[in-house]
């Protein structure tokens, strides 16, 4: 089936548009992604084309796929099923009469959108858009009149695609911004390192956490537990670890209503993650425990990269610098023992433009390899000027 997808373009995250719903439509389909996207020839041109177009046709197996795939998504801003296509822009394509009377006593809307011809045009006139409104009307009489432009129970969608000269018509869902709720300036806690929420639901989408069966995930650095946050939400069993005491728990009980991580989770209804101390160089557990890695591993000042020195208050110094080779490099080789078969590790990788010569920017050569480990994603999410860090997604096979 074909859909149309509107894509939200916040800044920062445009490279995660594909990956992103590439990664949905592996969870929810039930054929191999390849299959999928066997309409995309060529993935790093489908990549270039979703950083200029909003919109995008992609074809999906059934109409339920493309509903999950929906609700989960944080980029997407609504998808149209289409119904009908005609060839030119003329004219607008008839709705269907199974549509039509599936329809018939509900309230609707129509939306008309356009895929410029060139940057020079200037789109449909008000006084056209009438045209075509009446134009829809008199083709499809027994729409009803039952106008709503607030909160309609249809939504029509009419999209006029001058690149390829043609003219679509389906039925247009919208996005529930479901991760709204979840963002920094909503919640009781803010410790000092957090990941934002969408960054956050972005990097769980990924990782294709499932939503219906309960699956382990893993933060080794779990900060304020942004990310933990985040899998919570989407039902997994959440457990973080963290080298920092006062960050996981706040600080040593003299106030008893001392807000911590736990105050989120409680807050929006959720499960509490397994939390405890553990300096991740050190740690060790047994092999195939997690479904899931997702983490921001320390890096630059404010997330402290240290290893433990044997007493809780962690003073920095010279020698327990964790270096970020060293902490990459462990983290991909702990991936490989405590992720089950198929599991992913979705991270966040820091590249100084400054040096260029220690965070070289060649992904397949750069990481350590394991047998079954595969790089599935790595997407660009620009800081400053200087430094840009990708969202890096592998698989372990095994
Ligand atoms: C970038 S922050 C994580 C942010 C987190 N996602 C959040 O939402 O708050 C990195 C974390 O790594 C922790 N850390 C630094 N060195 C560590 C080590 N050797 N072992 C475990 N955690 C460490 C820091 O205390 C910090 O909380």
């Amino acid at each position: 089936m074909k859909f149309l997808f509107k894509f939200r373009r916040p800044k920062g995250y445009i490279d995660f548009i594909l990956p992103e719903i590439k990664s949905l439509a592996n969870l929810y389909s039930m054929l191999p992604n390849q299959r999928v996207f066997a309409s995309m020839k060529n993935i790093s041109q489908e990549r270039e084309k979703l950083r200029k177009h909003r919109m995008q046709k992609l074809e999906l197996e059934s109409q339920e796929v493309a509903h999950k795939i929906l609700k989960r998504s944080i980029l997407i801003d609504s998808m149209t099923s289409i119904h009908s296509e005609i060839n030119g822009t003329q004219q607008i394509p008839i709705v269907g009469p199974e549509i039509l009377e599936q329809n018939k006593s509900k309230t609707f809307r129509i939306d008309m959108t356009l895929t410029n011809r060139d940057s020079s045009y200037q789109g449909v006139s008000h006084f056209q858009k009438l045209k075509l409104i009446k134009q829809f009307y008199r083709n499809n009489d027994t729409l009803g009149k039952k106008f709503d432009l607030d909160s309609p129970e249809v939504i029509y969608h009419i999209h006029f695609d001058y690149q390829h000269n043609k003219t679509y018509l389906g039925q247009r869902y919208e996005s529930d911004y479901y991760y709204k709720k979840y963002r920094l300036t909503n919640r009781p806690f803010r410790g000092f390192t957090c990941t934002k929420a969408e960054l956050a639901f972005l990097m769980c989408n990924l990782a294709e956490l499932p939503s219906d069966t309960n699956c382990v995930v893993y933060d080794p650095f779990v900060g304020s537990a942004s990310t933990l946050l985040s899998a919570a939400h989407l039902g997994a069993n959440t457990i973080g670890s963290d080298l920092a005491y006062k960050t996981m728990f706040g600080k040593p009980k003299l106030n008893k209503d001392q807000k911590n991580v736990f105050t989120n989770f409680d807050h929006y209804g959720l499960p509490r993650p397994q939390l405890f101390l553990s300096d991740f160089s050190r740690s060790r557990m047994r092999r195939e425990i997690f479904d899931h890695i997702i983490c921001d591993p320390p890096y630059g000042i404010q997330a402290a990269s240290k290893v433990f020195n044997g007493s809780l208050r962690i003073k920095s110094s010279r020698n327990n610098q964790y270096s970020y080779k060293d902490v990459i490099d462990d983290l991909l080789a702990k991936s490989y023992h405590w992720l089950k078969p198929d599991g992913t590790l979705v991270f966040l990788y820091y590249i100084d433009k400054d040096i260029p010569h220690k965070f070289p920017y060649d992904f397949v050569t750069r990481f350590p390899s394991y047998p079954g480990m595969i790089l599935e994603e790595f997407c660009e999410n620009p800081l400053i000027k200087s430094r840009v860090r990708y969202a890096v997604k592998f698989r372990f096979l095994k």
